[in-house]
């Protein structure tokens, strides 16, 4: 099945925003990917509410916004007040995740819930019916350009029967390392969404590799 792409802006010059959110808006791209990282839950800092506004006014494309912060319960108005139309939480960042989860949805945002590389997918057995998506760390969150971590695979392979078992609806994002040689095989593995920075703002035609990306699947054997 094609994947829909979602690049991610942490990985664009933030010298000319611009140029690259026009790329975006002129590209197959499906979703643009915002990384909130406020140094707590992972070893860095990104951006907010400013950057956040100021992006949703050039891109035409829904906004899907990653948070990698402590306490995302407390944020979650603001956030969909500043554009987000699909909000991932994550797992190990929440102390009641159903109640955010309710609380996202019934703000009119699609709703994931995020896993680091060494939390295991059973964990969600009983709140995949109320998600729409499932977001697999194919890295340590917190950088982009790092790695893939092999086992992700595996990983996705399992979510993709629990989903099934659990008569759930929720997609399947991957995130970190993806590039044009393991997205036919996340593809493969049961990934819906593709998350990619560094392959995407890094390579000499980004529009064109976007597309790459999101053919990826024509190459499945
Ligand atoms: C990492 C972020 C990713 C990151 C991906 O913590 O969640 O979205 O931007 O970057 P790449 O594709 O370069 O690994
Ligand atoms: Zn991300």
């Amino acid at each position: 099945m094609q994947p829909l792409i979602a690049p991610s802006l942490l990985s664009a010059n933030f010298g000319n925003l611009d140029s690259d959110l026009e790329m975006i808006n002129n590209s197959s791209a499906d979703w643009l990917h915002l990384d909130i990282m406020d140094g707590v839950f992972v070893p860095n800092i990104s951006f907010g509410f400013p950057v956040l506004n100021s992006v949703r006014k050039k891109v035409k494309k829904p906004l899907d916004v990653h948070l990698m912060i402590v306490k995302p319960e407390n944020y979650i108005e603001s956030f969909r007040d500043a554009g987000a139309s699909v909000l991932t939480i994550h797992y190990e960042a929440v102390d009641h995740l159903h109640s955010a989860i309710t609380q996202i949805r019934s703000l009119g945002m699609k709703a994931g819930v995020s896993l680091n590389p060494h939390t295991p997918v059973i964990l969600l057995e009983e709140i995949l019916p109320y998600l729409d998506m499932v977001l697999i760390m194919s890295v340590n969150p917190g950088f982009g350009g790092q790695a893939f971590i092999e086992g992700s695979y595996q990983k996705i392979r399992k979510l993709k029967i629990l989903i099934a078992e659990t008569g759930s609806s929720a997609k399947i994002q991957v995130d970190g390392g993806v590039n044009l040689g393991n997205a036919p095989l996340l593809v493969k593995a049961g990934a819906d969404i593709l998350v990619a920075g560094n392959t995407v703002f890094n390579s000499p035609d980004p529009q064109e590799t976007i597309s790459a990306l999101k053919n990826c699947h024509k190459t499945i054997t």
